[in-house]
């Protein structure tokens, strides 16, 4: 981290917008204006004008027991409405929806009248196979149509969506069926990746099967399925249903019943602190306000000309914000895309920017680092010119893969756009606005207009210029998450209690103001580690080393990783009972990576695992993640005073060197 605030203090390139990118920009300072003059009346308005209203609100914001916040809660909307009804209404239902490209090469362009029939039929299936308001769906799909067909309605009859990413081990898709008591699970037989057909189907027959002592998952009913891999699946008659066979039955004519703003829209899972994900909820009307709001003024949206592409997948936060909600509540056509972006080739997003003509890109700097890698005489041998604007989120980018990202996919002209949020804030918080703000190669910057952010120390103290400490929310806003699912009590004690004299939302990120008062992200405070931007925690990966029965105890930290941004390192104590099993430290090592892979899913596979006899703890019993993480990046080990054996990392640096 040290490294990191001394290469970011010493960074002062400069980009000022470009006039005739300001001459068109949709955020106009005036934005910044009325924010400041008043931000309640300020987000009323946006939320007016961005998003149909059945029945209107009246009172912005009910702030009375926080930190469970109540915006624009007397109105009422429905979503699915908002995002398809409204601008076929409009005239647009010829507009693409969705150019879909799937990984083999087949694609598919989607218009909004074709979307909005595919969502209706869907919610008059979900409704007959009896889903009702406030039920829970899960769903398991890879990157299709569907997977935003079947978001869309849910979201249209009430229901509330759990989207798993499909990287998901089945035991991490069953914690979340059941957490959320999911009645319902939407899959496919499988999707395509990396050339081959991924499977799905069996996971999820396989999740639901597991028996940890109180049977097999009762909540489920139904499963649905979509076809897409043609891989072989096990059918359990009367549970399991093909989608198409099921779709072909329903009408399309279904009426969007309004829902209350208030009402709940989805829970998607997170990585805390502590072994169990959470589940984080959001609701309809502040939600949507702040998606489309974002989604319109952060990536410039002209949306009867431009080509949306945003490379993240619906299982993260990202998808839901910026690839269904936002996108589709502001009429955008965008991309969407099956597979990874090295099949068959290295150049495959280059040619999906070059057929589509993408003109707003938004992706993540660990993808970015890895093309810097691969060499720029890839993105250079295609015609990359469409491109007007990109965007970054996920962790920090650093400012060598900022200038690159601008230089050789921008040409050196386009706007570059780093995005801070997080699941939890449900839409970007801190930004540059395109068009208006002098860009800083490695800084978020500047709270979007409405948004009021600090970095404060640990007292909540407001830091000075050129002073780092940690990044806090000062007040509510409109996308906030509204609970963990479940646990209200959790939700307080992990985001509220640090700074509760003041009311601030603690991220969990450390951050830098710099002289002019503007923000630098520098990664994690907390043991949430952050590889390729996919939000890990240390506990759940060391829960899933110990659940190996050749492990005593786990260890495990973030390293950082030239590619990934972080990478899992973990410290295991073969148990004494065990030595005899455990062959040489090599085969240990690979064995328990891939249990970890196979527990919660191959995102969460260590980059290395090293076999220990001790691990460095306090005289209170509490391991000293930081000297492991000095191990496990090469550095010299800090400070040992407060060890109980302070003799244990010199045998550790030794056994792993
Ligand atoms: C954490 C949230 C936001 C959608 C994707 C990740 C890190 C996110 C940035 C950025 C520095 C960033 C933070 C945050 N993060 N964007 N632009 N600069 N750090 O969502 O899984 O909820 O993770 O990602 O550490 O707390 P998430």
């Amino acid at each position: 981290m040290v490294d990191t605030i001394d290469n970011l203090m010493h960074e002062s390139r400069r980009f000022p917008p470009d006039e005739a990118f300001s001459a068109n920009a949709v955020a106009t300072p005036a934005l910044y204006e009325a924010a400041s003059e008043d931000r309640l009346a300020f987000w009323a308005e946006q939320s007016k004008s961005l998003l149909h209203w059945s029945k209107p609100f009246t009172r912005t914001l009910d702030w009375t027991n926080p930190p469970f916040a109540k915006w624009f809660d007397d109105g009422e909307l429905n979503v699915a409405y908002n995002c398809l009804d409204r601008h076929v209404l409009a005239g647009n239902g010829d507009r693409v929806a969705l150019y879909w490209e799937g990984e083999p090469g087949d694609s598919r362009a989607v218009t909004y009248a074709e979307l909005t029939a595919e969502v209706k039929k869907a919610a008059n299936l979900l409704t007959a196979l009896g889903v009702r308001e406030g039920d829970r769906v899960a769903i398991y799909l890879p990157m299709i149509p569907e997977a935003i067909v079947a978001m869309l309605a849910v979201a249209r009859i009430g229901a509330v969506h759990s989207v798993v990413f499909g990287g998901f081990s089945a035991e991490s898709l069953r914690a979340r069926i059941d957490d959320a008591q999911a009645k319902l699970v939407i899959t496919a037989d499988g999707g395509w990746r990396k050339g081959k057909v991924a499977p799905l189907k069996p996971a999820v027959d396989e999740a639901l099967a597991i028996d940890h002592g109180d049977g097999p998952a009762k909540s489920v009913e139904h499963v649905l399925v979509v076809k897409r891999g043609e891989n072989p699946v096990d059918w359990t008659p009367g549970r399991d249903l093909w989608w198409h066979d099921e779709i072909a039955q329903v009408s399309d004519e279904h009426m969007a019943k309004p829902f209350a703003a208030e009402h709940p829209l989805f829970i998607l899972y997170t990585s805390g602190t502590t072994g169990k994900p959470k589940g984080i909820l959001h609701t309809t009307g502040g939600y949507l306000t702040q998606a489309a709001y974002t989604h319109k003024n952060v990536f410039d949206l002209h949306p009867e000309s431009d080509v949306y592409w945003s490379t993240a997948d619906i299982g993260w936060i990202t998808g839901h914000s910026y690839v269904v909600y936002g996108p589709l509540a502001n009429g955008a056509t965008e991309v969407i895309y099956e597979g990874t972006p090295e099949t068959p080739e290295p150049g495959r997003w280059w040619d999906i920017i070059e057929k589509y003509k993408v003109t707003l890109f938004y992706a993540a700097p660990t993808a970015i680092r890895g093309f810097m890698k691969q060499g720029r005489q890839i993105p250079q041998s295609r015609d990359l010119s469409s491109l007007r604007l990109l965007g970054s989120v996920g962790e920090p980018i650093n400012p060598e893969a900022w200038v690159w990202y601008r230089e050789i996919i921008g040409d050196n002209k386009t706007p570059v756009v780093d995005t801070w949020w997080q699941t939890e804030t449900g839409a970007i918080m801190v930004s540059a606005l395109p068009g208006i703000t002098t860009l800083k190669p490695g800084s978020a910057q500047v709270p979007l207009p409405g948004i009021s952010v600090d970095v404060v120390t640990d007292a909540g103290e407001s830091v000075g210029p050129d002073e780092g400490g940690l990044l806090v929310i000062t007040e509510p806003w409109p996308s906030m998450a509204r609970g963990i699912w479940g646990d209200p009590d959790r939700f307080i004690a992990t985001y509220w209690e640090m700074f509760k004299d003041r009311g601030y939302y603690f991220a969990g990120d450390g951050a830098r103001k710099d002289k002019d008062g503007e923000i630098w992200l520098l990664g994690r405070v907390d043991d949430v580690m952050n590889v390729s931007g996919h939000r890990l925690s240390t506990a759940e990966i060391e829960s899933a080393l110990v659940s190996h029965p050749l492990t005593a105890e786990a260890a495990v930290v973030g390293a950082s990783d030239d590619t990934t941004g972080q990478a899992v390192v973990a410290f295991v104590i073969v148990k004494d009972s065990q030595r005899e099993n455990a062959t040489s430290p090599d085969e240990v090592a690979l064995e328990l990576r891939n249990h970890v892979a196979q527990q919660i899913g191959p995102i969460a596979r260590p980059r290395q695992v090293f076999v220990v006899n001790e691990l460095p703890k306090t005289r209170s019993g509490k391991i000293m993640r930081r000297l492991l993480r000095d191990v496990a990046e090469g550095r010299e080990v800090g400070d040992t005073t407060t060890l109980a054996d302070t003799a244990v990392m010199q045998v550790i640096a030794k056994a792993v060197n």
